[in-house]
């Protein structure tokens, strides 16, 4: 049972919100695909834990990220020009460049290089990796890129998504950690090959195992199928935002997927959905997303504004499940944007089959507490403890514990 505070304090991130302030001082932030921010196109507009901001490539291949609003009379930079490496406001011209600093105030003549120097601005770092472009919002030293296996692997060896889900970020993270559903809500995406023989597997309510680390819980969803053995689903949660699972595998044997669920503001996320492969290439995925979805804005405004989030009953009445037909995560989108903005969780009735998410919870929940009593955040996410979260999904003898070594998948060289 979650209390309203604990429930604020693991959902909300805006101004003086301790989870904010924590994953703000301590934390890379992604927030879109390197391909999905060109050289000189438009400026971004991004929402990050509460902070509005404009995002661009400059010429010379650097991303910028300065505050939304022009250090002079506040006008959107989402307007402004970007010229070569900088942006230049369209109301006065002032010339901002990728470190947030003003370099140019054309108003002022002479005068114009020692003005812009007095102008103060906050100053954000920007870095790439794994595919993505990620953000440092704190003053101080920033932390290393955290070394997560798909951090590492070729380009086509991943395969990323990003979309805006209007509700709060820990609802669609809960989502990730919940190995239930995907039998459920998702049935109608289910891959027949992937539990060929297994029939028990679709129906067979998992028991959970989890396991506390130093970089989260590693979660194992436990599937008994009778004569066929035992099926493991495990999973990883890795703080503060991650969750690493195997959803395609075993029929896809080194195939990966991980949810990146980052708030943008309390009643605001952008998910970041990917596939990972650390053997080969990955292995299509148009089964389950459609090459005329938009991969760096996956929910149209149509999916979160219409009647029903865009539920589709005349498909329901035709055979499918959940009437949600454009993607899997079109199904997620719709269930989680109904629960509201931020669901009340002391209204819930959690069940034993929610433990991985009652867990991760706990887990948040003394993260906030031990940042707010001022003990160091572990923010290394270093390259020994990140290479152990590797999820795997298997059938194995009765009796096997999910846990030893040989269960994981290989991991290449
Ligand atoms: S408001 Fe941007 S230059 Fe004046
Ligand atoms: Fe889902």
């Amino acid at each position: 049972m979650i209390t309203r505070e604990d429930n604020d304090r693991l959902t909300r991130v805006e101004g003086d919100a301790p989870l904010g302030r924590m994953l703000g001082e301590n934390y890379w932030i992604p927030f879109a695909r390197c391909e999905g921010l060109e050289a000189g196109a438009p400026p971004q507009r991004i929402r990050l834990l509460g902070k509005s901001l404009v995002a661009f490539r400059g010429e010379d291949g650097r991303v910028g990220i300065v505050d939304e609003h022009c250090p002079h009379r506040r006008v959107s930079l989402s307007l402004a020009r970007v010229e070569g490496c900088s942006l230049r406001c369209i109301y006065h011209g002032w010339r901002i460049d990728a470190s947030g600093a003003v370099v140019e105030v054309p108003s002022e003549g002479e005068r114009s290089a020692g003005f812009a120097a007095r102008v103060r601005t906050n100053r954000y770092q920007a870095r790439e990796a794994g595919g993505l472009v990620w953000a440092f919002l704190g003053q101080g030293e920033a932390p290393v890129l955290p070394a997560l296996p798909f951090m590492s692997v070729p380009a086509e060896s991943r395969w990323w998504s990003r979309m805006i889900v209007k509700c709060n970020w820990l609802q669609g993270f809960e989502g990730a950690l919940d190995s239930v559903h995907l039998n459920w809500l998702h049935q109608g995406w289910n891959d027949p090959d992937r539990t060929k023989g297994h029939e028990a597997l679709r129906i067979a309510s998992p028991r959970y195992e989890i396991d506390v680390t130093d970089y989260g819980l590693r979660t194992a969803a436990i599937r008994d199928l009778g004569a066929d053995g035992v099926h493991f689903r495990v999973a990883e949660f890795v703080a503060p935002f991650y969750a690493l699972s195997a959803s395609r595998q075993p029929a896809v044997p080194t195939d990966c997927s991980v949810f990146i669920s980052v708030p943008m503001d309390d009643e605001n996320h952008m998910l970041f959905f990917g596939f990972w492969d650390e053997v080969g290439p990955l292995q299509d995925v148009s089964a389950f997303f459609s090459e005329d979805l938009n991969r760096d804005d996956m929910f149209s405004d149509a999916d979160t504004t219409l009647p029903g989030w865009g539920q589709d009953r005349g498909a329901m009445s035709q055979g499918h499940f959940s009437g949600f037909t454009k993607s899997v995560l079109h199904e997620d989108l719709g269930v989680q944007m109904s629960m509201g903005p931020i669901v009340d969780r002391s209204l819930e009735h959690v069940c034993g089959t929610d433990l991985a998410i009652v867990q991760t919870r706990r887990y948040l929940l003394d993260m906030i507490r031990d940042f707010e009593a001022g003990r160091p955040v572990d923010r290394g996410l270093d390259a020994y403890r990140a290479r152990r979260a590797v999820p795997f999904s298997c059938v194995a003898t009765p009796g096997v514990d999910w846990r030893q070594d040989g269960m994981r998948k290989p991991v290449a060289a």
